[in-house]
């Protein structure tokens, strides 16, 4: 259902400020990820490790969610579609990614943190899972520009259903419009999305024979 005017204004309001926020959210964690691997103080190191935590649940993890909720809502209430241009598929897959490595990370980060709030901490501890956190967190933000920049961009290509739906729309005159849309579909925006679902497939590998899931770093607490 197409939204009205309005709506689509309140629901974009919506949708920008929490999209944006995450990646605002994420160069927080990330300053804190750098300053846990970087300093020789141990205060510094549970601090940050203690900020990291409290970023992660309470802004991060509810912005993600946000995003992708108003995300879809955005696609689904305008003529974009979910599945009609291959820009809006690649930004769906692309934020999937990036909220289920949040989740999974969701964790680890928790036992980190509690770790931090112990007085008997030493810079040692948890390096493994600091740095980890600290690629994942420039995997992510990396991820989340890649996104933002698509939403700016919007290049063109539409899938064979997008071009299904613009032919009723649109009725005879559709056909060379149509045509054209399918023969202009950019070769990277094709790309982009192979990547972002063989990226997923990694992901679900890596998950279920890879031994990579939550808790995989925690090892190097010793
Ligand atoms: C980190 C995740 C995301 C970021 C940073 C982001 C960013 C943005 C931004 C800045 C805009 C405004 C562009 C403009 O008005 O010119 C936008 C619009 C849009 N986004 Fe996202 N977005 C994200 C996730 C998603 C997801 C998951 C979907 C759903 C598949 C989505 C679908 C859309 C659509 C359809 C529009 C156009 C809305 C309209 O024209 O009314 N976005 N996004």
């Amino acid at each position: 259902m197409i939204m009205s005017p309005s709506v689509r204004k309140f629901a974009l309001t919506a949708h920008v400020t929490s999209s944006v926020g995450w990646i605002g959210a994420l160069a927080v964690f990330l300053a804190h990820a750098i300053a846990s691997m970087t300093s020789a103080d141990a205060m510094i190191i549970r601090s940050a490790c203690l900020a990291m935590g409290l970023t992660a649940w309470f802004v991060i993890f509810p912005l993600s969610l946000a995003s992708l909720a108003t995300g879809i809502v955005q696609a689904l209430g305008t003529a974009w579609g979910l599945v009609r241009h291959y820009w809006v598929i690649a930004k769906l897959l692309l934020t999937a990614i990036a909220t289920g490595v949040l989740l999974l990370k969701l964790a680890p980060i928790s036992t980190l943190e509690s770790a931090a709030a112990q007085a008997n901490f030493v810079t040692t501890d948890f390096v493994g899972l600091r740095a980890s956190l600290l690629v994942h967190a420039v995997g992510g933000m990396l991820i989340l520009i890649a996104i933002a920049a698509l939403a700016i961009y919007k290049p063109r290509g539409l899938t064979p259903y997008g071009v299904r739906a613009q032919r009723q729309r649109m009725g005879d005159l559709a056909d060379t419009v149509t045509a054209a849309g399918v023969a202009e579909t950019p070769g990277w925006v094709k790309g982009a999305v192979m990547i972002a679902v063989a990226l997923l497939v990694l992901l679900a590998l890596m998950l279920i024979v890879g031994g990579h899931g939550p808790g995989a770093h925690l090892a190097s607490h010793a």
